[in-house]
Formats: C-alpha cells, sequence, structure tokens
C-alpha cells in the first residue's frame, strides 16, 4: 500500500481514490526561499496571492482524498519581501540540486503591490484563512519553537525561531486522539495538586479563626492528573540528520504528534510534498502506511532508500505497545 509517487502534486493526487487517507502531514515549499532545482515548482510565482492560490488548490484535492473523519497538518513559515538580503537560499554547492538549478526562482520580484520591501508577507496566516474560506475547519496554530534556529545576520529585529503547523479537519468532529500525544504534568505541578488537596480540610473553615467568604475546595486532581492535554508550543530541534542532496527537512520527532494523534495504527498518511521522505519514515517507524508525492524524481529515489531503512518501532528490540 505504501508508495512513492513522483510528479506534481496536483496531478499525481487527482489519481488518488477519493476518502481514501487518514491524514496529511507536509511542508510545502515557502514562498520565494529555496530553489528545489526543478519547473513547477512551487513557491516560485510571481506574487504571493498566486502562491496562495496554488497551495489552495493543491489542498482542495487532498480535502477530496482525505476521509471525513481526516485532518490536515500544515508546516509553513514566512518570507520578507526584498530587502534584497536573505530568503532565496542558493542551491546546494554540490548534488542534484546544483545540477538541476533553476534561475528562474532568483529572478522573482521582491515587493508587490501593498508589501513594502522589508515587510513581513504574512504567509502563514494568508494561507491558513484561505484554507478556511474554502472550506476547512480551522483548528490549532502550533508553534514550532526551534531552539537551534539558524543565526540570522539582522541588526534590527528578533532572529526567527518559530514556524507554524496549521491543523485543519475536513469535518466539525475528527479523529483526533488526544491520549496518544498527552504529554506528562511538571513534578512540581504534581506535588503543588497533592498539596492542595491534602490542605482542603485545613482551610475549609476559615483561616485564623476568620470565616471565610467564599470558600474553594480544589478539586482532587491527584490521580487523573500526572498526564495533561498536549499544548500548541512545540519546541524541537532542527534536524542534525541530513538526507544526501535534501536541504529543507523537518524533523521526524516534529511530526510524530501529528501522526500519533491524527491517524491509527494501520492507517494512511499522506505528503504531497515529500522531499527526503520524512513523512514517511515516520509513519513506517509508528506502523501507520504512507503515500509521498514528489516533484523531483531525485528526491523520490533518495526518499525511497531512506524509508526502506527505517524499522518499525514494533519491531524493534525492548518496544512496548504503550509507546503507541
Ligand atoms: C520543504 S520540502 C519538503 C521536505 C520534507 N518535509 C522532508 O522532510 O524532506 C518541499 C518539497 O516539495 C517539492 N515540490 C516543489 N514543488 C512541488 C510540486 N509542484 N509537486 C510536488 N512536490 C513539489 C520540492 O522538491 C521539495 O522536496
Amino acid at each position: 500500500m505504501s508508495k512513492v509517487l513522483c510528479g506534481d502534486a496536483l496531478e499525481m493526487l487527482k489519481t488518488l481514490p477519493t476518502g481514501s487517507v487518514n491524514m496529511c502531514v507536509t511542508s510545502p515549499p515557502y514562498y520565494g526561499l529555496r530553489d528545489y532545482g526543478i519547473d513547477g515548482q512551487l513557491g516560485t510565482e510571481d506574487t504571493p496571492a498566486l502562491y496562495i492560490e496554488r497551495l489552495v488548490d493543491i489542498f482542495r484535492e487532498v480535502y477530496r482524498v482525505l476521509r471525513k473523519d481526516g485532518t490536515l497538518w500544515i508546516n509553513i513559515a514566512d518570507s520578507y519581501a526584498g530587502s534584497g538580503k536573505g530568503g532565496w537560499d542558493s542551491p546546494i554547492k554540490n548534488g542534484i540540486s546544483q545540477q538541476q538549478y533553476n534561475p528562474k526562482a532568483f529572478n522573482m520580484p521582491k515587493k508587490w503591490k501593498g508589501i513594502k520591501a522589508k515587510d513581513m508577507i504574512g504567509i502563514p496566516w494568508s494561507l491558513a484563512f484561505s484554507l478556511r474560506d474554502s472550506g476547512w475547519y480551522l483548528r490549532s496554530d502550533i508553534i514550532w519553537q526551534k531552539p537551534n534556529c539558524m543565526p540570522e545576520s539582522v541588526k534590527d529585529r528578533p532572529s526567527k525561531s518559530y514556524e507554524h503547523i496549521f491543523l485543519l479537519a475536513k469535518s466539525k468532529k475528527y479523529y483526533y486522539d488526544y491520549e496518544a500525544v498527552q504529554e506528562p504534568v511538571a513534578p512540581e505541578t504534581v506535588a503543588r495538586l497533592k498539596r492542595a488537596v491534602s490542605d482542603v480540610g485545613k482551610y475549609a473553615n476559615g483561616v485564623d479563626g476568620q470565616p471565610m467568604q467564599a470558600i474553594f475546595l480544589p478539586r482532587d486532581h491527584s490521580k487523573e492528573r500526572t498526564m495533561r492535554n498536549k499544548r500548541d508550543v512545540w519546541t524541537v530541534s532542527t534536524n542534525s540528520y541530513r538526507a544526501d542532496g535534501h536541504f529543507a527537512m523537518y524533523p521526524e520527532r516534529l511530526i510524530e504528534p501529528c501522526i500519533l494523534a491524527g491517524c491509527p495504527v494501520g492507517g494512511v498518511v499522506l505528503d504531497p510534498f515529500f522531499g527526503s521522505g520524512t513523512t514517511g519514515a515516520a509513519a513506517k517507524r509508528l506502523g501507520r502506511e504512507y503515500i509521498g508525492i514528489e516533484l523531483n524524481p531525485e528526491y523520490c529515489t533518495i526518499a525511497e532508500k531512506r524509508i526502506d531503512e527505517v524499522i518499525p518501532q514494533k519491531d524493534m528490540e525492548g518496544y512496548n505497545e504503550k509507546v503507541e
């Protein structure tokens, strides 16, 4: 079932059956930031509006392919208009990107009507609102905080150290296994809650003999509160792992919670901008199937080779069912 489809995201999505995948997690090329060295790549449109329009069309097709209870998780970051500095990373000096270097990407305009040079373009929220307008339920803006973000040479604003992950759903009610991604409550909080419970008798009749105006009795949280619902700021270091020749990978650790919450074991995870196949690697490791779509055939090969080497968690020594 798991497969990599090599070709344009929109065209390949059209070949997939309606309602056939559980979830989609992906990171599209950011606007005007990198050159993936191939004609037809996303991110080099003449205006931000055209870029958003193209993404909305692609995600409309993802909407069709998702089951009714499916979710879409999009990792995206903003771009700056035409300072002439930053942005537009050169293709890596060797390997496939250099061979397939597409100069079109570097000749894009650097400012647009209503957006001045140096302005933030506001891509993430423009995309989120456009997707909401096209029918998606916009459910969460998760902040990916990067403790080891790239240093920037800017001296007139703080350095960027986060990106967004938008969680969108096809329907009002959708599959979301919150228990699979619960996080531990801090030990100090557990201790404080236990103290609060043991203090109940002490303060119920008033403090220092004075009757209490309003008696606030803490609930007994001591049993259920060792775990809590996952928060929406995720601190994850950027990759130390580099697949040969791909320079815009997200870390597996970043998308593991998306897969655990969004797809049951044995379900299908879709990524229409597959790159080096991180989504496929994480899906396989966690016992899910995957469908990856990637325009650059050389990245397809890299992804397939990388995923081949992944050992599913259940086959690993010492695996414990509770990991799920
Ligand atoms: C940000 S990267 C994804 C990286 C991936 N998440 C990983 O961890 O390796 C975006 C990918 O989208 C691909 N891409 C660009 N335009 C595309 C299109 N029209 N259809 C399919 N893939 C495209 C690029 O070649 C690039 O590999």
